[in-house]
């Protein structure tokens, strides 16, 4: 069984002891390991196989609703078929004993179906259905489920008949601004900030980490693969979030 590096185990030890708080960075690698597909670094990973201009934006939804639509029912159903891994499950019992701010990129609901609470979906959310056009949350039944990625004619909203989206921020769009505050305030208010399988791509969120930095927090990264963010972390665990985190229990 894996060890916790011992410079990780003492930076947890002191925050716990000193009474700080946590902040959690997750990102789609917390999710590998359920059977998600990341977005890149692997060969079956979701940007290897598809075009995030062609489906992760508003003009490729203008252009093909229902492509996009298809794609993104397909990746809902994914994560119905999938169950929280050993990972998800030890932050939720992570959090019954310290302070934990839970920060996430990821768009499935993993972590709360392991009994999370997520402080932050700063990317949104595949379940968060709502209007293109007029914005009206959608909380109606979903159509059947689409095997594979077929073009699916987009649900309608009953108030203005325009198209419901699923509530994922898209390139190009800005993150919501109350997640994404409450993002800003875990990071400055963190002793301990584990970021735990995130590539560091993509802005603003990949800034969270530098962030907690700046205002005193441990960086740890969790990752079985050097990233963008690794020189900036103070620890690095070459490990899994499915195998790092249960350990993280036994500190
Ligand atoms: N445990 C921990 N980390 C893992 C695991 C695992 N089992 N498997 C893979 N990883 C790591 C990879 O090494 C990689 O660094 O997870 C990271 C996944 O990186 P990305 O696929 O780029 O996912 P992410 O960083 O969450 O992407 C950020 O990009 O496309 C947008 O909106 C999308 O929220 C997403 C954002």
């Amino acid at each position: 069984m894996e060890r916790v590096p011992a410079a990780i185990a003492d930076a947890l030890q002191r925050t716990i002891e000193g009474g700080g708080r946590i902040c959690v960075l997750t990102g789609a690698g917390m999710s590998a390991e359920s059977g998600i597909p990341t977005f890149r670094g692997t060969h079956d990973s979701l940007w290897s196989r598809f075009d995030p201009m062609q489906l992760a934006r508003a003009e490729a939804w203008c252009a093909d609703p229902a492509l996009v639509w298809g794609w993104y029912r397909w990746r809902m159903q994914l994560v119905r078929d999938a169950q929280p891994n050993a990972g998800h499950q030890a932050l939720a019992d992570l959090a019954r004993r310290v302070p934990l701010a839970l920060v996430t990129q990821n768009v499935d609901d993993l972590h709360e179906r392991a009994g999370s609470t997520v402080d932050a979906h700063v990317h949104g959310s595949l379940f968060a259905l709502r209007c293109f056009a007029c914005g009206r949350t959608h909380h109606g039944p979903l159509d059947d489920y689409v095997d594979g990625q077929q073009k699916v004619a987009p649900l309608r909203c009953t108030a203005c008949g325009d198209a419901i989206r699923p509530g994922v921020v898209w390139f190009g769009e800005s993150l919501p601004d109350e997640a994404w505050n409450t993002a800003v305030d875990a990071a400055t208010r963190c002793a301990l900030m584990l970021v735990v399988g995130t590539s560091g791509l993509v802005y603003p969120a990949a800034g969270l980490p530098a962030l907690a930095r700046r205002h005193g927090a441990t960086v740890v990264e969790i990752n079985p693969e050097p990233t963008a963010l690794s020189a900036e972390a103070d620890h690095v665990w070459r490990s899994t979030a499915a195998q790092a985190l249960p350990q993280l229990l036994a500190v």
